[in-house]
Order: C-alpha cells, then structure tokens, then sequence
C-alpha cells in the first residue's frame, strides 16, 4: 500500500475535520493554503502562562498529560490554525537517554552533566520511547481523543545532530563550537553517539505515531552552524536513517534544517513529504530546487509579525504567491517569538485563511 493510501484509510476513520494540512501534503489543489506556527503551543499565550503557574514549572508541565494536552489545543481555539503540534519538548529525548536537564527561567536548557568522552555515550541508553516518554506518548493519546479530528495532530523530534549539540553544549550556544569541536576532535566518538540518538529518535517517533500523531516534523535547528561536508557527514546522514525507517508508517515527513540551504537538493530527495524552509531561503530558488516533488513549509521572518498588521497582510500574501500553485504549508520560517503581539499572529493567520488559491 503506498504511503498516500494507508494515509487515506487513517484519515477516513478518524474523519478529520479539517483535513487541509494533508491533503496540501498529498497534492490536492485546495482552496487555500493550511497554516499553523512553530512553537505555537507555549511562548505567546497568556492562556498557557495561566496554565504553566498552576505547575512547579516548565518540566512539570510537560510531564502532565492532561495539562500537556490543554495546552497543545490552546492555540486551535485562540488562533485558529489549522494544525495543533503536541506539547513537549526536543529535549525530553535527552532526559530518556539518561541525560538530565533543568530549564531554567530567562536561561533556557541547562545540562548538570555534558558528554565528552566515549565512555560517557556508553553510559546513554537508547531511549525506547513508550517507557521512556510515555508521559508524551499519553499526552498525545489524550490530544487526539479531545481534538475529536478538529485539525491534525503533529508530532515532532530533534534531529540528532541539534541534540547531540546540547548534549555536548550543555546549554544553548551562539557558535556550538564545543559541539562542532567533537565532530573535528573526536569523529568516532560523534558517530557513536550520534547513532545511539538516531536509535532513540526512531524508537520515539514510531509511539507517537501508534499513539496517533497524524504528520511528524523534525527539527534540526542547528544544521546552520555546520560547513556544507559537516552537515552531510554528521546531520543529513542521520536524519535520512529516519526518514528511511519511517517511510512505511503511512505518516507525512516534514523535516525542517534550519540555514541548510546548500542541502536543499539532497533535503528533496529524503524519503519525506514536506520540506521546511528558514527565512533565509529565497523563495524561488527553494521552488526551483525541490519543484513540486515535495511541500513546502514556511518561511516568514518571524520579526515580521512586529511589523503594523497592514504590512503584515501585505507580506503574507507576497509569500503564499512567491511560492506559487505548488504545495505550500504557511508558517514562519522559524518558531514564533515570545513577545510578539497576539493580534499581529491572528492577522498573518487570518490573513492566510482569507487568501484564495487561484489556479492558473
Ligand atoms: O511547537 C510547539 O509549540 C510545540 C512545543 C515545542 C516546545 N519546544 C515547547 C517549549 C517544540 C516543538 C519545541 C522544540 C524545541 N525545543 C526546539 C526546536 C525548535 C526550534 O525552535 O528550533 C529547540 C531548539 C528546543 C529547546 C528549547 N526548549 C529551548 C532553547 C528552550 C528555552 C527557550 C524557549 O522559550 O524556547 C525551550 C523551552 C520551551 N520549549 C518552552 C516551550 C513552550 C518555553 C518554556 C516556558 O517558558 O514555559
């Protein structure tokens, strides 16, 4: 069965609602084109600040299903999208893998312990996934039962490159250089680890997607520091083992490799649907390049929503028609930023759900 059928056949026993999201991945021309954010769940509703204060913090939220779960709808009801993307985090991995970390207020991941030697990736298991984040996995169960196929649920994961940076990093960095000096200092080590990560994100992603996720997205945030030879020895080779183990899952595959754009032409031939552009990316060479073999998702300047709501209209429509008749999936071209204005993200939103697709 190919991957669009048995999506199909999902489809149809969960009847979807609103089925915009995947049918613009299949190819269907629909009328207008579906939207959603990164990191929308979290970050710019108040709604979620009232939720995250009623919790000892950021990991307790994550680890609580129920609250897990209404906070990944918030966005649906608040801003419309057409999308919910599960609350959790690209780190919960590490922590199943036997790496702890603290989120700390205003700093953001801190890691008591790094990895810098082959025997510390000895010490890492390879997380299983239903165990190891079961509390994700029940999140998600609960998500799809209190959606009742309003929109899609996605499900996401870290690339193992962009954790493996944090594994080594310890915390968020402007250049990854201790992570950057491990692939140059010690490439063995890098590939050992880098393998018990992919092990790991395979083992993850496949309960989310028995627990229900209807499309997955892969983040690999810090592709960007890495030279072209970096990024196809130590990035792109892993997440293409993902996306090869999960092909047959009847599951739509975004992958998103923020500042990769030297990549793209070998990004759209991974065995994956859509294709997340940063905004860096100039519209009509990514087209150029992935043509309507893929989607593609993106890529507003997330500083753009600071813009007055006038331009803001202006430049979302400029983007649904720089990208032209293909498969287009409208979102920032990274996640939305903490402060900005509420109205201003209900404008790009709404801006998008006003748009008429004409077909030439
Ligand atoms: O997209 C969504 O809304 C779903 C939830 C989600 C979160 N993190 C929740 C979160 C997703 C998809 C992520 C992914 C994530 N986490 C990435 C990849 C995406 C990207 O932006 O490139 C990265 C690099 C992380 C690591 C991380 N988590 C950092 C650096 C921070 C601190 C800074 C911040 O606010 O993002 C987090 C914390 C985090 N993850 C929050 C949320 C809602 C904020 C915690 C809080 O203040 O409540």
């Amino acid at each position: 069965m190919t991957k669009y059928k048995s999506l199909l056949l999902r489809e149809k026993e969960e009847e979807l609602q609103n089925d915009l999201l995947i049918r613009t991945i299949k190819g269907d021309k629909t009328s207008r084109r579906p939207v959603w954010l990164m990191r929308q769940a979290g970050r710019i509703l108040p709604q979620y600040r009232a939720v995250r204060a009623t919790t000892g913090g950021f990991k307790d939220l994550l680890k609580n299903p129920a609250l897990a779960c209404e906070v990944t709808i918030q966005p649906v009801d608040e801003l419309g999208v057409d999308a919910a993307i599960i609350f959790s985090d690209i780190l919960a991995i590490c922590e199943a893998m036997n790496l702890t970390y603290d989120m700390v207020p205003t700093k953001g991941p801190v890691f008591p312990k790094v990895i810098t030697s082959r025997a510390d990736v000895e010490q890492l298991r390879v997380a299983d996934g239903v165990d190891d984040i079961g509390y994700t996995i029940e999140a998600i169960k609960l998500t799809k039962q209190a959606l009742n196929g309003r929109v899609p649920l996605i499900g996401f994961s870290g690339c193992p490159w962009t954790l493996f940076s944090y594994m080594i990093e310890g915390q968020g960095s402007k250049t990854f250089s201790k992570a950057k000096k491990m692939l140059y200092a010690q490439p063995e080590v890098s590939h050992l680890l880098l393998q018990k990560i992919t092990d790991s994100i395979i083992n993850y992603v496949k309960a989310q997607i028995e627990a229900g996720v209807n499309v997955v997205q892969l983040f690999d945030s810090w592709a960007g520091v890495l030279t072209p030879s970096q990024y196809n020895t130590f990035a792109f080779s892993y997440t293409k083992q993902i996306c090869d183990a999960l092909q047959d899952s009847g599951v739509p595959i975004t992958v998103f490799a923020k500042g990769a754009y030297h990549a793209l032409t070998k990004l759209s031939d991974l065995n994956c649907d859509t294709i997340g552009l940063d905004w860096t990316i100039p519209r009509a060479y990514a087209r150029g390049i992935i043509g309507n073999k893929k989607a593609v998702q993106g890529n507003l300047d997330p500083c753009f929503l600071y813009a007055d709501r006038a331009a803001i209209k202006q430049e979302t429509i400029k983007m649904i028609n720089d990208f032209g008749n293909g498969r287009h999936i409208v979102n920032l071209g990274h996640g939305v930023y903490p402060d900005t204005p509420l109205d201003n993200v209900k404008c790009f939103v709404d801006t998008v759900k006003n748009y008429e697709i004409k077909y030439s």
